[in-house]
């Protein structure tokens, strides 16, 4: 267990917070602010404890040089208004200036550092860099749990140079998502969705060995099909994959845990045209090949109730279809639902997931609802995350 903020002396100190506010902006507007949401109790409790905040966050991947598209300026609106109390925003993230602003920022106040990847030192991990970073402030607390994939400046190399602990935020999920696959005698279901089985190739080898359900759909689902000579049509396949989900399925084979895949879809002549009105069943026919699968079928998600429903934990990521377009939303929302009717741990992670379960009005029936994509996924693979790593142990 890494030490908590809790365990810090913060009174009267300059607190460099960490935090994730990488959300995702849609003409300039924040699309969703689940990440901002989630930094508010470690601030709020920093505050409380009379420190002074100063927040440092990335947004978006500008390369090393300011853009103004990705100014951190609207999160620290966001911020004032969700906290309900003055924000300052900082022209930058070091300098003179930044310097002085975080030198006479009082207990009780919070400052934002502009986006720290406006610098290419960030992502280089320079040292000099950190060290920079961690004059703003006596103290430094890591809550960016969606970021701590990334061995940066101000997720790895700052916590040399000040004293540090994780925020409750990272806690929390660390807490859940570092102990899925880790106690004994529990039953684990993990649920894959998404397109491309080479994103998640190394998730799905960990999975497999570790579940007792593997449950697949989205796209990746049809190269799983194939490989096992269901046609699918003109949907998205990855050839060169084949090979690797043949081997997933023995792996989940030979240890005894049960892979399902599709057993009927929803198909269409392309993304943009009306489904088939009624969903087509692997075992009854076969798809036309000019047809594309862009969901899976009521069946299907029958089957993959069923399976989950003796499970101690049950863990989420990738939508099952391509879910943004209403018509091929169904498999993912009914998923959605079938998580709240379930008496287990239901945990759900990635963007596109967190926004399903989000859309689908279900996100507080669930046991958590994870603010990583990336970071949460190495974790379930069983990595070290070096913004982890960099804290020290309790
Ligand atoms: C994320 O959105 O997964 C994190 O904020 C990390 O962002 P990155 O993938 O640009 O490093």
């Amino acid at each position: 267990m890494k030490r908590s903020v809790r365990e810090l002396n913060v009174e009267g100190k300059r607190v460099l917070v960490r935090v994730d506010f990488n959300v995702p902006l849609v003409n300039g507007q924040i699309a969703d602010d689940s990440r901002i949401r989630g930094a508010l109790a470690t601030i709020r409790h920093l505050l409380e404890r009379g420190a002074a905040v100063i927040c440092c966050a990335h947004l978006g991947r500008p390369g090393g040089l300011p853009r103004a598209g990705l100014s951190l300026a609207p999160i620290a609106s966001h911020l004032e208004s969700l906290i309900d109390r003055p924000v300052q925003m900082a022209p930058d993230c070091v300098g003179s200036e930044v310097t002085e602003m975080a030198k006479t920022l009082e207990p009780g106040q919070i400052l934002v550092l502009e986006n720290l990847r406006f610098h290419d030192n960030e992502e280089a991990n320079k040292p000099a860099f950190a060290k920079k970073l961690a004059r703003l402030a006596d103290v430094y607390v890591n809550d960016a749990f969606g970021a701590a994939h990334r061995a940066h400046s101000s997720t790895e190399g700052v916590a040399h140079h000040l004293e540090s602990a994780a925020g409750l935020l990272m806690e929390r999920e660390l807490e859940v998502l570092g102990s899925v696959f880790g106690r004994k005698r529990e039953k684990v279901a993990f649920i894959s969705g998404g397109a491309k089985v080479s994103d998640k190739l190394e998730l799905l080898e960990s999975v497999v060995t570790h579940a007792d359900v593997l449950c697949i759909g989205g796209a990746m689902a049809n190269t799983f099909l194939t490989a096992g000579e269901v046609p699918v049509g003109t949907s998205l396949v990855e050839p060169e994959m084949f090979e690797t989900a043949r081997d997933i399925v023995g792996k989940a084979e030979k240890k005894k845990s049960r892979l399902l895949l599709p057993v009927d879809a929803v198909i269409a002549a392309g993304p943009d045209q009306p489904p088939r009105a009624r969903p087509l069943s692997f075992e009854e026919e076969t798809i036309p090949p000019e047809w594309s699968i862009f969901d899976v079928g009521p069946r299907t998600i029958e089957e993959f109730q069923t399976a989950i429903e003796e499970m101690d934990t049950i863990v989420w990521n990738g939508p099952l279809g391509l879910f943004e377009r209403e018509a091929f939303g169904g498999g993912t929302r009914a998923m959605a639902q079938a998580l709240t009717e379930i008496d287990a741990q239901t945990i759900v992670c990635g963007g596109e997931t967190a926004a399903a379960v989000a859309q689908a009005g279900v996100a507080g029936r669930l046991t958590h609802v994870s603010t990583g994509g990336g970071a949460a996924l190495e974790l379930l693979e069983g990595k070290k995350l070096p913004g982890v790593e960099a804290l020290p142990d309790a």
